[in-house]
C-alpha cells in the first residue's frame, strides 16, 4: 500500500461506479478512507465491501441538503476529519437549446452544478476548523468549450469551472485548496449513452485516438487530493488525450 493519502478521509459523490470507483479504488490504495457516496445503493455498498475498513458507502443525493448533513454528520461524529471532497457525480443529456425543455436543463444543472454547490458548501465548515482540505470538482472537456449538442451539460459545466474558481479564491486563506478537472472520453456508462450514430466515430475526434479508462483520470485526482499538488488551487486540469486542443 503507497502513502500518498495516509490518514486521510475522502468522500467521492458517484462513487458506486465509473471514474469514482476508479478514485475509491486508487484512494484505498494510497492509505485513505474513502466514503462511496452515491444514490446507487447495491453497487457502491458491494465496492466498500470489496475495500474493506478502508471504505464505507454512504446513499447520498448530491441534490439533498439533508442528506449532506447526515453525511456530514456521520464522519464528524466518528470523530474523522474530512481532508478531501470529489464532487464526481454527474447526469449526461443530449439536447441542443432549441430542442431542451426547461426541466431537462434545470434537473441537468440541479445534479451537476448545484449538487457541487451544496456539497462545497457542506464541507468547508470541516475543513476551515482543520485549516485544511482538497476539493476536487470535476467538470468536463464540455465546460472549456461550447457543445452544440450537449446544451444543458455543457453550461453545468461550465458553472463547475466558475464555481471552483471562486471558491478557490473564498477559501484559500483557509488553506483549503480547490480545483477542476476536465476529462475527455472516458470509458464507463456514460460514454455508453452516445447515440450509435457517434458511437463509432467518437475516438476519431481525440488526437491521441483512443478513449481513457477511468484508473487515468483517477491518477490526476488522487495528485490533486493529495499534499504533492499543494500550491494548485483554482485551476483546471485537463485528462482528455488532447479532445480540446482544438
Ligand atoms: N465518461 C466521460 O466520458 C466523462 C467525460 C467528462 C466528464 N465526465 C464526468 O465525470 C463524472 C463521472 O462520470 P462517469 O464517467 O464515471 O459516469 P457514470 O455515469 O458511470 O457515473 C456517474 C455517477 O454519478 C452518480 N450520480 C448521478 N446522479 C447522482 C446524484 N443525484 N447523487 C449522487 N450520485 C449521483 C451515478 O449514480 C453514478 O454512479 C461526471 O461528473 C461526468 O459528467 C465524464
Amino acid at each position: 500500500m503507497g502513502k500518498r493519502l495516509k490518514d486521510c478521509t475522502a468522500i467521492i459523490t458517484g462513487g458506486s461506479r465509473g471514474q469514482g470507483a476508479a478514485e475509491a479504488r486508487r484512494f484505498v490504495e494510497e492509505g485513505a478512507f474513502v466514503v462511496i457516496a452515491d444514490v446507487l445503493d447495491s453497487e457502491g455498498q458491494a465496492l466498500a465491501q470489496e475495500l474493506g475498513d478502508s471504505a464505507t458507502f454512504q446513499h447520498l443525493d448530491v441534490t439533498d441538503e439533508d442528506n449532506w448533513a447526515a453525511t456530514i454528520g456521520r464522519l464528524t461524529d466518528e470523530g474523522r476529519a474530512i481532508d478531501v471532497l470529489v464532487n464526481n457525480a454527474g447526469i449526461l443529456l443530449f439536447d441542443r437549446l432549441t430542442r431542451s425543455s426547461r426541466e431537462d436543463f434545470e434537473r441537468v444543472m440541479e445534479v451537476n452544478c448545484t449538487g457541487v454547490f451544496l456539497g462545497m458548501q457542506a464541507v468547508a465548515d470541516e475543513m476551515k476548523k482543520q485549516q485544511s482540505g482538497s476539493i476536487v470538482n470535476i467538470s468536463s472537456v464540455a465546460g472549456l468549450q461550447g457543445v452544440g449538442f450537449q446544451f444543458s451539460y455543457s453550461v453545468s459545466k461550465w458553472a463547475v469551472r466558475g464555481m471552483t474558481k471562486s471558491a478557490a479564491h473564498e477559501l484559500a486563506r483557509d488553506n483549503i485548496r480547490v480545483n477542476s478537472v476536465h476529462p475527455g472520453l472516458i470509458e464507463t456508462a456514460m460514454l455508453d449513452q452516445f447515440p450509435d450514430n457517434l458511437q463509432p466515430k467518437v475516438e476519431s475526434f481525440v488526437p491521441m485516438r483512443r478513449s481513457a479508462e477511468a484508473a487515468e483520470v483517477a491518477e490526476l485526482v488522487l495528485w490533486l487530493a493529495s499534499k504533492e499538488s499543494s500550491y494548485c488551487t483554482g485551476a483546471e486540469f485537463v485528462v482528455d488525450g488532447g479532445l480540446s486542443i482544438g
